[in-house]
């Protein structure tokens, strides 16, 4: 089933979730390893990496985006309380924005501070100003902040699938994972 229903979500919203997980993840391993490197060509092949990666994920989100928009989500079960319900709600806008503002701080902070991005080697996005320092640091900063604010929303948007799959026992988890037949 490739589009959601009313109870499930089809297999494009489940492959976007879990393929952007993995990279969010992914990125905060490698954001963790490239920054205490010393400089070196292997250090400078890891930001390269990370940049290409941000620039991905954040393509699509906004292809998630649209596919969320002309299909939208299953609802909770009528048995999951209204404060949970309206939680969830907030939760998931508020990592919907993250995933849009923590990548274009990246892409601002580096074009800003004279980097400019190389897409896996297949295309350059040329730094925009050579002079904007004070931009870069803002952006800087906002990156940091978003990644510990991304980090403490995914760590309770996890905690909650698992108290549903292990203590309600509900189909909440199973309703994001790939159907089994
Ligand atoms: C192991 C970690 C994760 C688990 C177990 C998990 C589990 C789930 C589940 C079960 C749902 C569906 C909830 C429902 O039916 O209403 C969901 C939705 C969602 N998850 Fe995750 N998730 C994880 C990681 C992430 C990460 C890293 C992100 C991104 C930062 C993320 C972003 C979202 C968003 C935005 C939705 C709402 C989807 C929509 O309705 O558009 N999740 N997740």
């Amino acid at each position: 089933m490739i589009q959601n229903t009313r109870n499930s979500y089809g297999s494009i919203a489940k492959l976007f979730h879990w393929t952007i997980a993995f990279l969010i993840i992914g990125m905060y391993i490698l954001a963790n390893i490239m920054m205490y490197l010393s400089p070196s060509v292997m250090k400078y092949s890891l930001y390269d990496l990370h940049k290409s990666t941000g620039l991905l994920i954040f393509s699509l989100v906004l292809l998630r985006l649209i596919w969320r928009w002309i299909n939208p989500s299953p609802m909770l079960p009528l048995s999951v309380p209204r404060v949970q319900k309206i939680a969830s709600q907030i939760n998931t806008i508020l990592l919907y924005m993250l995933m849009i503002i923590f990548p274009i701080s990246g892409g601002i902070m580096t074009t800003m501070s004279g980097h400019p991005i190389k897409f896996y080697n297949l295309f350059v996005i040329q730094p925009l100003y050579y002079n904007l320092n004070s931009i870069a640091k803002a952006a800087r900063e906002i990156h940091g902040y978003s990644a510990y604010a991304l980090c403490i929303l995914v760590s309770l948007h996890t905690l909650a699938a698992f108290y549903h799959h292990f203590v309600i026992k509900d189909q909440i988890l199973r309703r994001m994972l790939p159907k089994r037949n």
